[in-house]
């Protein structure tokens, strides 16, 4: 979910792209059908894996492999039959046209206000213990993604909070009445604080045109009680049918470096930044767990909620990421893998984690009947599987490990005798460590020095 500036950016980081490896050691076998069916006995639903990769690499706008294509081609003739068939392109006008077209619409509701300062908005004294704030992170459909409720102009909404982008934008009264349907909206015209930029717009766009844009306004923003009071709200005027779909997330909350924000003609701060100074410490925190509820916390690493010290590693900011070298893997008890020159990156907004080919290999190599399943576009085995560990080296400073558990994400059949694995390859520089990774270690952002930290969750 970034500026095609930055997508055009990103392009340049991509390898070029690879064949998968003709001789991995992951054995191909016969194609199974892929069950679009809900099954409400299963935790995940079927599919919920391939829409996960797509979707992770549609955000970096890494070129869909050639598997991933087919297996995202079958998904949506599979759908036709059953469902409307959903369009990637923005809803209802062009983004540029519907941003300009409904600014006028909230004009009486909300005074025009100067344009913010790229300095954002001053952060006030939290609610509570000084300098801290602290929401609930709760799993939607299996892991496929983590919601957490934002106040905003007295407005409480569900928002999904993303370490890999840096705009904060929202459902709101402007869109269209359909691109509403099931999702709590941020009603422009009933917020006392709310104040528009004149002239300011911003858009998210994917690698295929979808995303979502619209005008910008400043809000008073409580997060669990850290509050900032003039924060740039950016509030959609139309929205891609994915972001429709998804009725549980009203929005993104992004994370990541201020410089990725796509606000124009003024950048604006993130929440982060906003909040920092006013921050107990310059940090905040993912708890995030496996099929429970977890946190996020604003200006304090509570301790109690993982076990051993944390360790911490530098943060390469350049990409505006919250980005490390990591160049060393283990596969259980293996003997490390070298993989020189490999960076990743944080991103609590991403479900699987996004590793080198290489390491996918190495690592189901090690998983009897594991096979790169061209129909649903990755690497599946046996959901009864013991899956072993994979550690990761975290930017030359420690190895963190994400548990085998943790790799078990999704059946793909009702039966739910085949799962697809939560480690799976991206053919780009950039290594992509979601929630998977997030599920085996608490993370702490640190804004004050650019580093992370990491410490298991048992
Ligand atoms: C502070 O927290 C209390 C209790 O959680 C709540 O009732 C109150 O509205 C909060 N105040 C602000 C300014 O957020
Ligand atoms: C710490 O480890 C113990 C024993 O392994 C476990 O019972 C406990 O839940 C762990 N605490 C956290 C916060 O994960
Ligand atoms: C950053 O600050 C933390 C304290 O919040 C400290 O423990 C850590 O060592 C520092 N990390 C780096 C890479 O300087
Ligand atoms: C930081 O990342 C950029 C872009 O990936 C890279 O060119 C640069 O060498 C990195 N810097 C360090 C110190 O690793």
């Amino acid at each position: 979910m970034h500026s095609s500036l930055h997508a055009i950016f990103l392009l340049a980081l991509v390898t070029l792209a690879l064949a998968a490896p003709r001789n991995a050691p992951i054995q191909k076998r016969g194609v199974f059908k892929v069950e679009r069916v809900p099954n409400p006995n299963f935790k995940r639903s079927p599919g919920a894996g391939t829409r996960a990769l797509i979707k992770a690499h549609r955000k970096y706008s890494v070129p869909l492999p050639e598997g991933l294509v087919a297996a995202m081609n079958a998904a949506n003739a599979a759908n036709a039959a059953s469902a409307p068939k959903s369009n990637s392109a923005l809803t209802g006008e062009t983004a540029k046209k519907g941003a300009k077209g409904n600014a006028k619409a909230s004009g009486t509701a909300v005074a025009a206000a100067p344009l913010a300062s790229a300095s954002g908005g001053v952060a006030a004294k939290a609610n509570g213990t000084a300098g801290t704030g602290k929401v609930t992170a709760t799993p939607i459909n299996g892991d496929v993604e983590y919601l957490s409720p934002v106040n905003i102009g007295g407005q409480t909404l569900n928002l999904d909070f993303d370490s890999g982008s840096s705009d904060l934008w929202v459902f709101n009264s402007q869109l269209s009445t359909a691109s509403q349907t099931g999702h709590t909206v941020f009603n422009v015209a009933k917020s006392q604080t709310l104040q528009m930029m004149t002239g300011a717009t911003y858009s998210i766009s994917y690698g295929d045109g979808s995303g979502s844009a619209g005008n910008v306004g400043t809000d008073t923003v409580n997060i669990g009680g850290a509050t900032v009071t003039s924060q740039a709200i950016e509030l959609a005027t139309a929205v891609s049918a994915s972001f429709v779909e998804d009725t549980a997330s009203n929005g993104l909350v992004g994370l990541a470096f201020s410089k990725l924000n796509t606000v124009k003609p003024t950048q604006q701060k993130t929440f982060f930044d906003n909040a920092m100074p006013n921050l107990a410490e310059p940090v905040f925190t993912a708890d995030l767990r496996s099929n429970a509820v977890g946190a996020y916390e604003f200006g304090a690493i509570d301790t109690s909620k993982f076990n051993g010290t944390m360790q911490w590693a530098a943060v390469n900011t350049t990409n505006g990421f919250w980005q490390f070298s990591s160049e060393k893997f283990q596969v259980g008890d293996a003997t490390p893998m070298a993989v020189p020159g490999g960076q990743a990156i944080a991103d609590t907004g991403t479900t699987l984690m996004l590793t080198s080919a290489a390491v996918v290999n190495a690592y189901y190599a090690n998983v009897q009947g594991a096979v790169n399943d061209q129909q649903v576009g990755g690497v599946t085995f046996p959901c009864n599987s013991q899956l072993p560990d994979l550690q990761f080296d975290v930017g030359g400073s420690f190895m963190a490990n994400v548990k085998g558990s943790d790799i078990n994400f999704a059946p793909v059949d009702n039966a739910g005798t085949t799962c697809f694995g939560g480690v799976q390859a991206i053919q780009s520089n950039l290594q992509i460590y979601g929630d998977i990774m997030f599920k085996s270690q608490f993370v702490a952002f640190n804004g004050g020095n650019n580093s992370i930290g990491m410490a298991p969750h048992q």
